[in-house]
């Protein structure tokens, strides 16, 4: 067998060099050269004539294949498996990452002890001591039967755990711990960082073991970024939230066995990570009479509608330009609807600060929360409260009209599940308004204002 060989390779344009330097011989661009193994597998392989054909053994009418989506492994944790799509799919790579602290070893030490007695798993722990791995699962009730842990930064070692165990899922917390020994750069970097996954992803193939890889990652992308690690796995779950406060949002990045519109609703206690079961209700700050400054809406987050309130406040500026600060919507969206309120609805912010805030940690990108976003505003500017029981989602265009919400039908139908009475949409496109039954269409914003401010 061929002795390992190591190569750095850029980056950037792909090109391979012999040893490090801190800029591309070939394309000039700097630090993006990165130390990977040269496969001895792929190197060592015979190609005679006779391999050829058993290759070709591999084609299969579509017909015969088993599908993955069949045998999925149900983590136990219902929201978890919400985004995952239905569950592990045997021999399928996860990645969950997030900031550290924000609970990613909680939950899969959690998910890892509700699959325990049905299936064996593996938790290898490169980050704590096997003893505090304990101390935690005591805690949140993950001493059971089927549940090992090897406590190991070695990646041999650890691709030797599953190997021998084949459990139905090995838990790997974190990629940024484990080394290979056929690198020489540190743990974390980002040769030994791909090099970790990898392995581990042929791994999960071979055996047909879930493998969950815990990173510490932010979507911004540290060196170890997902951007790093992202096309080896086979799906990318983000836990998020505020660090202080207790709600956690798992989201896909990547799905290849289901969609990443889901989002998963979970809150950080004493004893873990409990499922939220109304999640709906969540976001909704309280359900006193409305204040001035807040509208509710319903998003559309992947099938599954979700009340959510917007609160917004102005306040005349000082001197210099107007502060504009969001959090949970885009801000360039609030911009824009700053000035369509200015242009369309006689109503100037231009010598307000505005700050914008999406009750409960949640993050909402779809433009039929415009309608909301713009109402708060207005509503805060001009200090009087939204009608009660009402809720608005529709698209607000630069010439002031207001474009249906997607399935307006859907989220009527979870507003009246949750006491609203009328939602406050515009006209979809090339159809006669559906007036009626709480679903109320306005033409445009000024309209819509002046429905749900009652003036
Ligand atoms: P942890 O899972 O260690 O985060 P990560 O692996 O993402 O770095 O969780 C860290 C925080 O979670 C820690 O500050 C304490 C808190 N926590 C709880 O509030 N309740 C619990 O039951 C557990 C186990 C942790
Ligand atoms: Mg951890």
């Amino acid at each position: 067998m061929p002795a390992v060989k190591t190569t750095y390779l850029c980056q950037q344009c792909g090109a391979a060099s012999p040893k490090w330097a801190g800029q591309c011989p070939s394309c000039s661009a700097w630090n993006s050269l990165v130390e990977t193994v040269a496969a001895p597998r792929a190197v060592a392989r015979p190609r005679s004539a006779v391999q050829a054909v058993a290759g070709a053994a591999a084609i299969s009418p579509i017909g015969e294949i088993e599908s993955a989506e069949a045998s999925r492994l149900e983590s136990g944790i219902g929201e978890v498996d919400r985004v995952l799509g239905g569950g592990f799919v045997p021999g399928s790579i996860t990645l969950f990452g997030g900031d550290p602290g924000i609970g990613k070893s909680t939950l899969l030490l959690q998910l890892a002890g509700r699959l325990a007695p049905r299936a064996p798993v593996l938790y290898i722990t490169g980050e704590e001591s096997a003893a505090q791995v304990r101390g935690r699962a005591e805690r949140i009730g993950a001493v059971v039967d089927g549940l090992n842990l090897a406590a190991t930064t070695d990646l041999e070692t650890a691709l030797g755990a599953i190997e021998s165990l084949r459990p139905a899922l090995a838990v790997v917390d974190s990629v940024q711990t484990l080394t290979s020994g056929d690198l020489a750069g540190p743990a974390g970097s980002v040769g030994q960082v791909r090099e970790v996954a990898s392995r581990l992803a042929e791994a999960a193939k071979l055996s047909g073991t879930c493998v969950a890889l815990v990173g510490h990652v932010t979507k911004e992308g540290t060196v170890a970024g997902p951007r790093t690690l992202e096309h080896l796995v086979d799906a990318v779950i983000y836990l998020e939230g505020e660090r202080l406060g207790s709600t956690r949002l798992l989201r896909a990045a990547k799905n290849r066995f289901g969609s990443t519109d889901e989002v998963g609703v979970l809150e950080m206690r004493g004893d873990g990570l409990a499922e939220v079961s109304d999640a709906s209700r969540f976001f909704l700050e309280s359900d006193e009479t409305p204040t001035a400054g807040s509208a509710v809406t319903i998003a559309l987050e992947g099938t599954r509608p979700l009340a959510v309130e917007i609160q917004a406040l102005s306040a005349t500026a000082g001197y210099g330009s107007p502060r504009r600060a969001t959090t949970g919507v885009d801000t360039n969206r609030v911009l824009m609807l700053i000035a369509v309120l200015a242009r369309h609805a006689g109503l100037n912010l231009t010598s307000h600060d505005v700050y914008v805030n999406v009750a409960g940690g949640l993050r909402i990108d779809e433009p039929a929360a415009d309608l909301a976003i713009a109402t708060a505003m207005a509503s805060s500017l001009r200090d009087r409260p939204v009608r009660p029981a009402t809720v608005l989602a529709g698209e607000v265009a630069l010439s002031g009209r207001l474009r249906a919400a997607v399935r307006a039908e859907r989220r009527l139908l979870e507003a009246s599940r949750l006491g609203f009475d009328r939602l406050i949409t515009g006209a979809a496109r090339g159809a006669a308004p559906d007036q009626g039954r709480g679903l109320v269409v306005a033409r445009d914003i000024r309209e819509a204002l002046g429905i749900a401010l009652e003036d």
